[in-house]
């Protein structure tokens, strides 16, 4: 995990709680001083495939549903009712915007929690058929953890190639989910490093005719571009969209063969309603959202590779989510390049996966082929400005550079 640097970070400063008898500090102190120093160029946020800031739409529903949804709605009470109500409201406009029917729709504690959920349930719903599951090299973390838990105890798992624009080796997948055996196939929608856009269409059409069930992870897709409807289970996680952390969506069609691994921890009804609310509210500022971001993220990837030497911008050009690009600089060290753009007030990710002290390599980025040093994930939300990807395109090359030449490599 990528930590702001110690001399960025001011040591917050805690206030008496105003109403605490004996004088302890409130656990939120909204006096707290910024992370950066007000020197500094105001903070520039571009990492919204992690996590969307919380859309107002959310903020306000979360404030109403606290005071209206707080009890328990499993219970047999009045309030218990109200909770109930707002539980089921929340899933129904979760259920219109993924295209589902709303008792199909379930609230789960994260995406990764939906993603390993739904493929247990197909798995074990569907052991009778058999032991293979069938996904892209490309998945969530959380599938291929999921996959290699399923292999040590004795399954099997199957990783389709991708090409050097991530999109899957239809002609592989076709074998692979015919081959027999075979009791589920995953394909995300959208890849959350390098943004390609999946065959879902092909892809669901080659399940439907193996008999074979889908999950979708459309963790990056939900509220941003539609998600084609042949999935027979689908998962999502608000906070790519502008709803909360914590709430994830498992969407299970009726009919399908699934045994539920064990019971799904209750999401608070506060968190699902402000979910439910991001996404109605973002699915109806989508099309007029990707109308602002396609042109700008066409704008990095062309800038970046004319203004940036030896660098690889990856991800399809064309099948690409609007508001995603990555592109990797050699000869620069990846979490380096991500503290120096930080120290600039940017906050970006890496395709790479983040630890304390090393960027392991993506296993995306490795699967495509393409270069993986210093890379670099840009994602643009509703609050991203024109100014802040001005400022980004204006400050890399000389970051990158600044940073080159600490390594010695100059004259490029
Ligand atoms: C494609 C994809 N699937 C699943 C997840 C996991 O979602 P969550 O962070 O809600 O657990 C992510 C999060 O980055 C993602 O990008």
């Amino acid at each position: 995990m990528v930590t702001a640097n110690d001399e960025t970070v001011r040591p917050a400063t805690v206030r008496p709680a105003d109403d605490d008898p004996d004088g302890r500090p409130p656990l939120v102190d909204d006096d707290r001083p910024p992370l950066v120093d007000d020197d500094r160029p105001p903070p520039v946020y571009l990492d919204a495939a992690s996590a969307a800031p919380l859309h107002p739409a959310a903020r306000q529903a979360l404030q109403a549903a606290l005071d209206d949804g707080w009890a328990d709605p499993d219970k047999l009470y009045g309030v218990s009712r109200r909770s109930r109500q707002l539980l089921e409201a929340a899933c129904a406009v979760i259920a219109e915007a993924i295209g589902c029917r709303t008792e199909e729709v379930t609230f789960t504690p994260g995406g990764a929690d939906a993603n390993r959920r739904g493929l247990l349930g197909l798995l074990r719903g569907r052991r009778r058929f058999g032991d293979a599951l069938v996904h892209s090299s490309i998945e969530h973390s959380s599938v291929l953890h999921t996959a290699a838990a399923h292999v040590a105890a004795g399954g099997r798992a199957v990783s389709v190639p991708v090409d050097r624009l991530g999109r899957l080796d239809l002609g592989a997948f076709r074998d692979a989910v015919t081959a027999g055996g075979v009791a589920a196939a995953a394909v995300m929608s959208a890849n959350h490093e390098v943004g390609t856009l999946q065959p879902l269409d092909e892809v669901a059409a080659l399940c439907a005719e193996a008999g074979v069930p889908l999950l979708v992870d459309a963790a990056q897709s939900v509220g941003r571009v539609p998600v084609p409807a042949g999935w027979s289970v689908l998962t999502a996680s608000a906070r790519k969209w502008g709803g909360p952390a914590g709430v994830g969506v498992l969407a299970v069609r009726a009919g399908v063969r699934y045994d539920a691994p064990d019971p799904v921890p209750p999401v608070p009804v506060p968190l699902a309603v402000a979910a439910a609310a991001a996404l109605r509210a973002a699915v109806a500022a989508a099309a007029a959202e990707a109308g602002r971001r396609v042109p700008r993220v066409d704008r990095i990837r062309t800038t970046v590779a004319a203004t940036v030497p030896d660098v690889e911008v990856v991800g399809d050009p064309v099948h690409r989510l609007p508001n995603l690009v990555t592109f990797s600089c050699l000869y620069v060290d990846g979490e380096a390049l991500l503290h120096a753009l930080d120290r600039r007030g940017f906050a970006v990710s890496s395709g790479s996966s983040c630890t304390s002290s090393t960027l392991d390599p993506s296993h995306v980025l490795v699967a495509m082929g393409v270069l993986s040093h210093g890379n670099v994930r840009v994602s643009l939300h509703r609050e991203t400005k024109q100014a802040d990807v001005d400022r980004f395109l204006a400050e890399l090359p000389g970051i990158v550079a600044a940073l080159r030449a600490q390594a010695g490599v100059t004259d490029l």
